[in-house]
C-alpha cells in the first residue's frame, strides 16, 4: 500500500494509504454536498426519434393482404400448402420433396451442439416456427413436445402495431406449416399451443432436452422466458438467438444491447453476446458455454444475422 506523510509544526506522521483514497474522499463530499452542490443542468444529447410510420404502412398493407391469404386457407390441400405458405424452414417432406424455406439449415446441424442421441429421452422444441428443429429432435430419437403459439394474436407486438391486428383481426395460422409437414413425415411430435411465458412444468412437465430457437428477440420479455425455460429444464437446454459483435467490441463488458422496439420482423432486442449469456445465467442457469457463433444468410442475401448457440443447465 503506498505511504503518505503528513507534517503539522515539527510533528510528522507516516500513513499507509489505500491506493482509492481519492475516490472515497470524493464520495464522502459527495454524501455531504447540499443539493445544489451536486446538481448538473445540461442541454440534451441530440438524438432523432422513429415515429414508426415505415411500420405502420407495412403492417398495414401485411393485415389487408393476409386477411385474403386466411380466407383461402379454408380448402387448402397440402400442395396448396407446400406452394403457398411462407415457409421459413426447409423442410424434408421424406417423399423426396422439400419445403422451398427461407432457410436452409441443413448444413448448420453438425456445428449446433445437438446431443447426437436422444432415444429414451424427452425434448421441448420451444418457438418451432415450420419445425425443422422439432423433426431433427425426433430423428434423433426424443419423444418430442413443440410449443408455439397459434396466432398473431399471441405474439409480442408493439401496442400500436396490436391494435392494428385488433382492428382486423388476421386468423392466419402459426401452425399451417408445421402441422402439414408433421402430416407428410408421419411424426408424433405433440404440440402445445401457447405463448413460452405460459410454460409450466405442473402442468407440461420437466424435459431431458430442451431446445429455444431465435425466440428471446421476438419477445418483450426474454428475461421472463428464459426464467420460464429454466423451469421445465431437467437435464441441458440449447438457446441460440442473434447477437450484435459490434456491442461486444466495445468491450464494456456484460448489458449492452440494441432495444429494436418489435416493429420489424417483431424483433424487439439484439444484445450483445455477452449479454445474452448473462440473461441466461441469471434467468437461473448454470454451466453455461457458447457452443458456436454462426451467421446464415437467407435465399437471396449474402449475409445473416450473427447468432450464437448456448447449451445451459440447471
Ligand atoms: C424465427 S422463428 C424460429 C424458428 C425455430 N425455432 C428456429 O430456431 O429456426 C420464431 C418462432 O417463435 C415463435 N414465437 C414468437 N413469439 C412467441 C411466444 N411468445 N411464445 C411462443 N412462441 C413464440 C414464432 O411463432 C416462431 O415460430
Amino acid at each position: 500500500m503506498p505511504k503518505r506523510t503528513l507534517g503539522y509544526r515539527g510533528f510528522g506522521l507516516t500513513l499507509e494509504v489505500p491506493e482509492n483514497i481519492g475516490r472515497v474522499i470524493r464520495r464522502v463530499r459527495r454524501e455531504r454536498a447540499t443539493p445544489t452542490e451536486n446538481l448538473v443542468v445540461a442541454p440534451p444529447p441530440a438524438f432523432e426519434v422513429d415515429t414508426r410510420d415505415r411500420q405502420r404502412r407495412y403492417w398495414s398493407e401485411f393485415v389487408a393482404n393476409a386477411s385474403r391469404d386466411a380466407d383461402a386457407q379454408t380448402s387448402e390441400t397440402d400442395a396448396d400448402v407446400v406452394s403457398s405458405h411462407p415457409w421459413y424452414h426447409t423442410i424434408d417432406l421424406l417423399d423426396g420433396s422439400v419445403t422451398p424455406g427461407r432457410f436452409d439449415h441443413r448444413r448448420l446441424v453438425p456445428h449446433y451442439g445437438l446431443p447426437a442421441d436422444l432415444r429414451g429421452k424427452t425434448a421441448l422444441d420451444v418457438g418451432s416456427g415450420d419445425g425443422f428443429w422439432a423433426f431433427e429432435l425426433e430423428r434423433l430419437g426424443a419423444e418430442v413436445t413443440s410449443l408455439d403459439v397459434e396466432t398473431f394474436a399471441d405474439v409480442d407486438l408493439p401496442r400500436a402495431l396490436h391494435a392494428i391486428f385488433v382492428e382486423r383481426p388476421v386468423n392466419l395460422s402459426f401452425r399451417r406449416g408445421f402441422e402439414m409437414a408433421h402430416r407428410r413425415r408421419g411424426s408424433r411430435i405433440k404440440l402445445i399451443n401457447e405463448p413460452i411465458y405460459d410454460l409450466d412444468p405442473d402442468e407440461v412437465g420437466t424435459f431431458d432436452f430442451v431446445h429455444a430457437g431465435d425466440i428471446l428477440l421476438h419477445l418483450r420479455d426474454p428475461a421472463l422466458a428464459l426464467q420460464r425455460l429454466r423451469t421445465v429444464t431437467a437435464g441441458e437446454c440449447l438457446i441460440a438467438d442473434c447477437f450484435d459483435p459490434a456491442l461486444d467490441a466495445l468491450g464494456v463488458g456484460p448489458g449492452l444491447t440494441r432495444y429494436r422496439g418489435g416493429w420489424d420482423d417483431v424483433t424487439w432486442w439484439t444484445p450483445a453476446l455477452s449479454t445474452l449469456v448473462q440473461m441466461v445465467i441469471d434467468a437461473g442457469f448454470a454451466d453455461v458455454e457458447v457452443v458456436t457463433t454462426y451467421s446464415l444468410a437467407d435465399r437471396g442475401s449474402a449475409h445473416g444475422p450473427w447468432r450464437a448457440v448456448l447449451r445451459a443447465r440447471p
